[in-house]
């Protein structure tokens, strides 16, 4: 690195060659380039490099000495003692507008990385890169992670995949959406969503051209009865609303899929946390039950993080093969590298031991956030699942008191508001239903401490509102 600093000299300038070169150096500390520890060229090598004479370089290295930033070890050459003191400050990762440093974020979404063997997991990356780089990648996914997903959907989540559709790799979710937008609609078609409901899906959707209408909840899911005619397909999270929290009943299940076949429409199942139950059994998933027109999406956005960017899409093969081509097309896909330490952490057991110590170690978080909301009177809507919980609001207003008071006391909380689509005018838009308010609160982020002390505050900010 320290033979492709940017030491550019300007011979015309009246300044010395010398002070030119401790500058640089200067400089390049500054921005972090060069850092305490960092071993410098010789004099000689430097010399050569920059075309100048040795004692140019010599001379600017005795300033640098003198100002006390480099120190000779006998033996070992020149080294950098301290970066200078005026150098810029890196912003904290949190200090933003949004996030000051002091915020204990409750939002829901986060995994719980506590819950992680970090063994297992080093373990699975050391072996993912034990594997040579491969020339041209398999635009399906890896065939080791593609494998790796058929058993866990098999053994978690009920779905025996592979015989009448097919897995593929996906980079999550949300990408997941936008392929299928891309590859299976076209720009000014209609998808139906749930409201409130998941608006980075929404975003996806809609990046992609198509338009995107609002479908009310009820207690048992998804108004079917509400769905438009005319639409291309409908986005859903039946094991665990996002963000309300509600499993979409059997008979709304059943409603759904006659629905579908009826209008010949798919229905995309983004089945997000579903690994994440800790009473009952989940109901059987829709691409289960009709693996004809349910497009079935998982992410290990949840169960691991977001950062390892990868997830699964199982579908009948005329859908999986538009999204491979048009990965074909496109040059696009998946990056490997995420499907490499998933199998590698499938082989040897450790992802069926990780869900169980993820569910073993978010139970009780949740159990702590429900009982101190209960315990000051307040409602608590979702199933024992997943890892949020709301607090339904009457108002708008109200919502928007308890964010704020809750920012004044140091803990950010998430208003519902966020989850409503903003309705577009569009002829199959029907009113949705009237919004719903609230607090969405997340309990897989925080620290035990941290957590316990921002649901109190919580749930006094929200119980003032
Ligand atoms: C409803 C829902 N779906 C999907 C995801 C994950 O999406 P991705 O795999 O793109 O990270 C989330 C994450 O917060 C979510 O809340």
């Amino acid at each position: 690195m320290l033979d492709e600093l940017p030491l550019i000299l300007d011979r015309g300038a009246d300044q010395p060659l010398s002070v030119q070169v401790a500058e640089g150096l200067r400089a390049a500390a500054s921005s972090g380039l060069l850092r305490a520890d960092d071993r410098l060229p010789s004099s000689r090598s430097l010399a050569q490099r920059l075309g100048v004479s040795r004692t140019v370089v010599a001379a600017a290295y005795d300033q640098l000495h003198a100002e006390g930033w480099i120190a000779s070890r006998r033996g070992s050459g020149t080294y950098l003692t301290t970066a200078p003191t005026e150098a810029p400050a890196r912003p904290s990762p949190r200090a933003t507008a949004e996030h000051p440093p002091e915020l204990l974020d409750l939002g829901p979404g986060a995994p719980c990385i506590e819950a992680i063997d970090q063994a297992a997991w080093r373990r699975a990356w050391r072996a993912a890169a034990d594997d040579s780089p491969i020339v041209r990648k398999d635009r399906g996914g890896e065939p080791d992670y593609r494998a790796a997903v058929a058993e866990h959907l098999l053994r978690h989540r009920g779905l025996g995949a592979g015989s009448t559709t097919v897995v593929l790799a996906t980079a999550g979710t949300s990408s997941a959406v936008v392929e299928f937008a891309s590859a299976l609609l076209r720009p000014g078609d209609t998808i139906a969503m749930e409201d409130p409901g998941y608006q980075r899906a929404a975003g996806a959707f809609l990046a992609a051209g198509v338009r995107v209408v609002p479908v009310p909840i009820d207690a048992d899911g998804l108004r079917v009865d509400r769905l438009p005619d005319g639409i291309k397909a409908v986005y859903c999270t039946p094991a665990h609303q996002f963000p309300l929290g509600t499993r979409m009943q059997a008979s709304r299940r059943v409603q759904l899929v006659e629905f579908a076949r009826r209008a010949g429409i798919l229905i995309i199942e983004d089945d997000y946390d579903g690994e994440l139950r800790y009473d009952t059994a989940p109901l059987p998933l829709l691409a289960a039950m009709a693996p004809d027109v349910v497009v079935h999406l998982g992410t290990t956005s949840k169960i691991f993080s977001p950062t390892l960017g990868i997830g699964w899409l199982v579908a009948a093969p005329d859908i999986t093969e538009a999204v491979v081509a048009h990965r074909e097309r496109t040059g696009t896909g998946p990056s490997p590298a995420g499907q490499r330490v998933l199998a590698e952490f499938a082989r040897h057991g450790d992802l069926a031991r990780h869900l169980r110590r993820l569910r073993r170690t978010v139970a009780p978080r949740r159990a702590l956030v429900v009982d101190e909301l209960r315990r000051r009177g307040l409602e608590v809507l979702g199933d024992d699942a997943g890892s949020h919980v709301v607090v339904p609001l009457a108002s708008a207003e109200a919502e928007q008191q308890a964010v704020t008071a809750g920012r004044a006391r140091g803990v950010e909380l998430d208003g519902l508001a966020r989850h409503h689509l903003v309705v577009q005018q569009h002829p199959l838009a029907r009113a949705s239903g009237p919004h719903t308010f609230g607090i969405a609160l997340g309990y897989t982020a925080l620290n035990w401490p941290d957590l316990t002390a921002a649901v109190s505050i919580a749930a006094d900010c929200i119980g003032r509102s």
